[in-house]
């Protein structure tokens, strides 16, 4: 597994992470036992960022990594394992309406009280790295959330703060880069959505802003896995997010690549992560993992040789701007 700076800070992490939003739920069925094993797997080949969330499950996920960590601390390891956790905003539109008020979606008494929960679930007196989940950036002007998180930080009880993008505004973060409000930023970067390669990649670069990218296989659709015939069960979102004619859609644009790969030597989820690791400004790549299977594979992608640059270039052919698949057409 190999090791990247994270941004201007003075540690590394594995570039390959484990993104622990299936094993918390919205993902159809998900034994527990699967997602330890999972867990297990991926740090013992090497990966020391995880990346989760109050929302993953409303804590099962968050609960899981920390049996998982006070398991192998029992065993005697003497690892680091840096997670990353994010605080939602107190309840409303999700992502903030432009008219909602920064200090009533994020106002101090809920933060400290949401950070404590966090600890709480993760068996830790101190978070590694608090993400906001999410933003608008009609609180660019004036960050009040960012405030106290400094404060936060002072205190004590966070390592690094910063967002995890809202996905229909990931530039929203350019400002807060600039302004030196964030220490880390989680943005959707691959094969389809190249838009961060515009800006916000270089901007981080500049700033020494670490970059944890997610959604490396467009929820699945970049594994190559789905046809035609696949179908989601009505408690894993995918159900939504590939409704109506989006799954043929995508399936066209995943066809379009496994044939720049043919004689690549890549399988397609191989060249999906290779591809997003090709660029200077990527920290830490987190794609969902909920089996040993797709620990192994994921994480033996590191060791694989770099995606020469030609195939990097040919491959940025296939950005898509498709617009925002989450909440809408
Ligand atoms: N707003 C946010 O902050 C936000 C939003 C989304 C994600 N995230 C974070 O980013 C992480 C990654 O995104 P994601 O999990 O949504 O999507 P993703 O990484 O694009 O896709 C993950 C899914 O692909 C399948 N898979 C994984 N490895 C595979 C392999 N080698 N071969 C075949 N299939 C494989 C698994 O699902 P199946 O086995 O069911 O096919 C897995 O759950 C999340 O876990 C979470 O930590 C954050």
């Amino acid at each position: 597994m190999q090791l990247r700076p994270f941004g201007r800070h003075p540690f590394t992490t594995s570039e390959i992470g484990f993104g622990a939003w299936a094993i918390g739920g919205s993902w159809g069925a998900q034994a527990d036992t699967d997602s330890l094993a999972a867990l297990h797997r991926a740090l013992d080949l090497g990966v020391t960022f995880i990346d989760t969330a109050a929302g993953y499950g409303n804590g099962r996920s968050e609960k899981l990594i920390a049996r998982v960590l006070r398991e192998r601390a029992a065993s005697g390891r003497s690892e680091r394992i840096f997670v990353a956790t994010k605080t939602p905003p107190a309840p409303g539109d999700w992502p903030p309406s432009p008219y909602d008020r920064a200090e009533d979606r994020f106002s101090e008494t809920y933060l400290r009280e949401n950070l404590a929960t966090r600890c709480a679930n993760l068996g830790v007196e101190k978070i590694d790295f608090l993400q906001l989940h999410t933003w608008t950036r009609a609180w660019n002007r004036n960050p009040i959330p960012f405030k106290i998180l400094r404060q936060l930080q002072r205190e004590g009880r966070i390592g690094l703060i910063g967002i995890s993008t809202p996905e229909q505004d990931q530039n929203a973060v350019i400002d807060l880069m600039r302004g030196g409000w964030v220490d880390a930023v989680q943005v959707i970067y691959n094969l389809f959505d190249q838009e961060p390669a515009a800006e916000l990649l270089d901007v981080a670069q500049e700033c020494g802003v670490a970059v944890i990218v997610r959604v490396a296989f467009d929820e699945g659709a970049l594994t190559g896995k789905f046809t035609a015939a696949t179908t989601f069960a009505p408690d894993d979102f995918r159900a939504k997010y590939f409704a109506g004619d989006r799954l043929p859609r995508v399936l066209a644009r995943v066809a379009a690549i496994q044939s720049d790969l043919a004689g690549s030597g890549y399988t397609l989820p191989q060249a999906a992560l290779k591809w997003v690791l090709a660029h200077p400004a990527v920290s830490v790549v987190i794609p969902g993992i909920r089996n040993v299977a797709q620990a192994e594979a994921n994480c033996a992608v590191s060791d694989l040789p770099a995606m020469p640059i030609a195939l990097v270039h040919q491959l940025r052919r296939h950005h898509w701007r498709r617009g925002v698949w989450y909440a809408g057409k």
